[in-house]
């Protein structure tokens, strides 16, 4: 009993010496009463695995973020009602403790909506599924669900004291997703709605704030806060509300067929430090790591596997240089302001044509923002008799009112170019192969059920697949109109990919390439007097998962089908609409079924001989060796058509390499200067939407055998299927003088100094040249000493290191090229 006692005492002790108080004022959010300049960054626990969390979260510290922000994805943990899964990357409790051992704090948006690129917004179809629901509104059925599941995770991190008001990370935690930006439509109920989230949020007193993004009209105590690619004039909607900025979007995200967006370094910088300038507070970047896709898990539709983001830390977990670097520089200098960024008083001078200074000004001590909002012109400014330079869409930043120390259009950091490795010639893989067995549906059209109606795949097929057949059985007497050469079968279709066969036989295929997902097919088709069967295969590619009503949005085959008669000039003779006859269905394939992917099962039924190319429905497989070493895998899908792919039964997401981007709208250099958006700059027109994919190291068998298993739903060829390693080989760096020179060769060593120059070097990294002037000692030698053999080195960028320049007193710089141990 005494012991019992002991240790409840000790428990008890444990949590009120940790427990924080997390409140808030018109400046900050408050942590113990002091005023907090908050940095954090979007990781979401589902899109890396438990092995990579660690390293994430450290890059994350390391980089110099306060606090890791991620959603909770409903329909990953409740696929089926009642039926919970918190295993493996699902395994939250483990993640926000990851964060809570790496000394950060956590932003939890239990949502219980996220949008977030995710299947269904997060929602589980299943909910669409209860007879009188309404999502997002003033719903008892749905209210009942969304109070559940919040009710859930709020007692699952209370129960392990991860609110900060126990001792735990979490200073805040969200309701709700940018409702207001949805909101018009849903009229009254929306607001009652979002009331009612207010209420219920707050009533389950988890003792730190909520907040509501994008949510103007957000009832008290909830703090409403900004989400965009810019938010310095954003007003919280209470003044006694800090000023906060939930989601900075560091790139975008990218969908089947489209390019790769990126946003500059210069440009995301420019954006945090005028939000902290007019007097943000806390700032998440919206991703921090974006990812992986695995399994069913996209959004969309057509959201990639791939969901880099363009982030700071690319899809793998490496740094995304130098980007990373220019933004850790930045939330060194902010967090180095806390005191006068939060306490102290603001004034500000406008000095026209868009350029403002900001000081902050406390009895001790003083910081101030110079910015320059112009698109192109550069602004010199005098500030206490000294001048200063903002060049154009930049913002300085002085600590102490005096020193220029960051700037954000000048970038310091180094640039990291990383390339994918392999054998070139690798030892061909051997594949065995099996048809999808699809003649029961294709030949006989028998299914599981049967309606005298198109019903919507949402409500057949619950989100147990992505495949559901529709079909369908017409007799035709001989003299029906609609028979003859030029007889058509037209498909009125939000299918987001649709292959039509019609006895026994593929008639075509379609899906939304202009990103429209309503439209319609007609393949020409002989039909036959006597019964005809025709069979409709209706694949989705992740559910819609924003927009008002967004979950109402039709999937499968629910317009019309009609037969087509037509004569032989193609004019329309006849039509024959099936949609309200007998239509049967079958949910997902009988592989899948039958789990050929999983690496346990035996081979019979896979042939080694005659491995066909370009036939659709057709599984592959072959065993490989793990790739050597630590670095990120990735496999290059170059040659297939679209399908699934699984490492070791690890399904790692849907592939789509002969879906190719549009050939027009790309940069390889993107003007950093002016209004980012999402179409503003971007890469790889031309090339396969997404090629490589990303395999994580824990899920190869590093000694033993290792499969990988394909489902070629197109057609292609897996003759070039490789594994290739992602490495740093090369580090640029292009250093202002009186700057630090950090170079970092990702754990790797740095084996050469391929160029340096202190003067006024040209180029960029991989064409470096020396320009009018360059320091008298020899640059290359001081780094290799410096440098040379060692994982990391910091020099100073002085002439005391590198010697005088005949620069004719212009500031120097020092460019470098390092290469890194391969
Ligand atoms: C926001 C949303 C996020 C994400 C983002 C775009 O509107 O809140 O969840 O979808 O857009 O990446």
């Amino acid at each position: 009993m005494d012991c019992l006692r002991n240790i409840l005492l000790l428990s008890c002790l444990f949590t009120s010496v940790y427990a924080a108080t997390v409140s808030h004022d018109s400046r900050a959010i408050t942590i113990d009463g002091k005023r907090r300049i908050l940095l954090s960054g979007s990781i979401h626990y589902p899109r890396s695995t438990v092995e990579m969390w660690p390293d994430l979260i450290r890059k994350g510290k390391e980089g110099g973020l306060d606090a890791i922000e991620t959603y909770v994805f409903w329909n990953a943990h409740e696929p089926i009602r009642r039926q919970y899964d918190f295993s493996g990357n699902l395994d939250l409790i483990r993640f926000i403790k990851n964060i809570q051992s790496e000394g950060l704090y956590a932003v939890l948006r239990i949502g219980p909506y996220a949008c977030a690129e995710w299947n269904y917004g997060g929602f589980p179809v299943w909910l669409h599924n209860l007879p009188g629901v309404q999502m997002r509104t003033n719903n008892s059925i749905f209210m009942y669900e969304m109070h559940t599941f919040t009710t859930l995770i709020v007692d699952m991190m209370r129960k392990e004291n991860l609110f900060a008001s126990q001792g735990g990370p979490i200073i805040l935690a969200q309701i709700e997703n940018e409702y207001g930006n949805v909101m018009g439509p849903y009229g009254a109920a929306g607001k009652e709605y979002i009331n009612w989230c207010a209420n219920m949020a707050q009533s389950l007193n988890i003792g730190v704030p909520w907040i509501m993004c994008q949510q103007d009209d957000a009832p008290q105590p909830m703090l409403n806060t900004c989400n965009g690619f810019y938010c310095h004039d954003f007003r919280p909607n209470n003044p006694n509300t800090p000023k906060m900025w939930t989601e900075n979007w560091t790139g975008w995200f990218k969908s089947w067929g489209g390019k790769d967006p990126y946003r500059t370094a210069e440009d995301l910088a420019f954006a945090v430090a005028r939000f902290f300038q007019k007097g943000g507070s806390f700032q998440n970047y919206y991703m921090f790591h974006g990812g992986t896709n695995f399994g069913r898990t996209t959004g969309g539709p057509y959201i990639t596997t791939t969901y880099d983001y363009n982030a700071p830390l690319d899809e793998y977990g490496n740094l995304n240089q130098p980007k990373y670097g220019h933004l850790k520089q930045l939330h060194d200098v902010l967090h180095s302001m806390e005191t006068t960024l939060t306490q102290g008083e603001v004034s500000n001078v406008d000095f026209g044509n868009s350029v403002s200074a900001t000081t902050y000004a406390t009895k001790e001590a003083s910081s101030c923002f110079f910015s320059n909002a112009n698109t192109s012109s550069d602004a010199t400014i005098n500030v206490q008799g000294r001048n200063y330079t903002i060049p154009a869409w930049s913002v300085t930043v002085l600590p102490d009112c005096k020193t220029e120390t960051y700037n954000t259009a000048k970038v310091n950091a180094q640039t990291s170019v990383m390339e994918k490795k392999g054998k070139d010639k690798a030892k061909k893989m051997r594949w065995s192969w099996r048809l999808e067995d699809v003649e029961e549906m294709v030949m006989k059209g028998r299914g599981d059920a049967t309606f005298s109606k198109l019903v919507d795949q949402k409500e057949m097929a619950d989100d147990q697949s992505d495949y559901l057949w529709y079909m369908t059985k017409v007799n035709l007497d001989q003299n029906d109109p609609v028979l003859g050469n030029n007889s058509s079968l037209r498909i009125n279709c939000t299918a987001h990919v649709l292959h039509v066969y019609v006895n026994g036989e593929h008639v075509g295929s379609q899906w939304a390439k202009d990103g429209k997902f309503n439209y319609v097919f007609e393949p020409t088709v002989k039909f036959i007097p006597g019964v005809n069967i025709i069979s409709l295969l209706s694949v989705t590619v992740g559910f819609q998962n924003y927009g008002s009503f967004f979950d109402l949005a039709p999937a499968g085959i629910t317009g019309s089908v009609q037969i087509v008669g037509r004569n032989g000039a193609g004019a329309e003779t006849a039509v024959k609409d099936l949609s309200t006859q007998a239509w049967t269905y079958k949910t997902g394939l009988n592989g899948f079924k039958n789990q050929f992917f999983r690496s346990d099962r035996s081979s019979s039924g896979w042939s080694k001989s005659n491995v066909p190319t370009n036939r659709m429905m057709t599984w592959y497989k072959t065993s490989f060796k793990a790739p050597y070493g630590t670095e990120p895998v990735v496999v290059d899908l170059q040659g297939l058509g679209k399908g699934t792919a699984w490492i070791n039964g690890n399904n790692i997401g849907r592939y789509w390499p002969s879906f190719l981007a549009g050939q027009d709208g790309c940069s390889e250099v993107c003007d950093y200067r002016g209004s980012y958006g999402s179409e503003k700059c971007r890469s790889n027109c031309g090339q396969p939407t997404q090629r490589w994919y990303h395999v994580p190291r824990s899920f190869f068998n590093p000694k033993g055998k290792n499969t990988l298993v394909l489902f070629e739903e197109m057609g292609g060829n897996p003759s070039l299927v490789r594994f290739q390693t992602v490495a740093v080989t090369t580090v640029c760096a292009n250093v202002y003088e009186n700057n630090v020179l950090e170079l970092s060769c990702n754990g790797k060593r740095i084996s050469e100094i391929k160029f340096a120059s202190f003067g006024n070097p040209r180029g960029e990294c991989g064409s470096f040249n020396k320009d009018t002037c360059d320091a008298s000692n020899d640059a290359v030698a001081v780094l290799t000493k410096e440098c040379v053999g060692k994982e990391r080195c910091s020099v100073n960028v002085s002439e005391v290191k590198f010697g005088a320049s005949n620069c004719g007193g212009a500031a120097n710089r020092l460019a470098v090229e390092a290469v890194c141990t391969i």
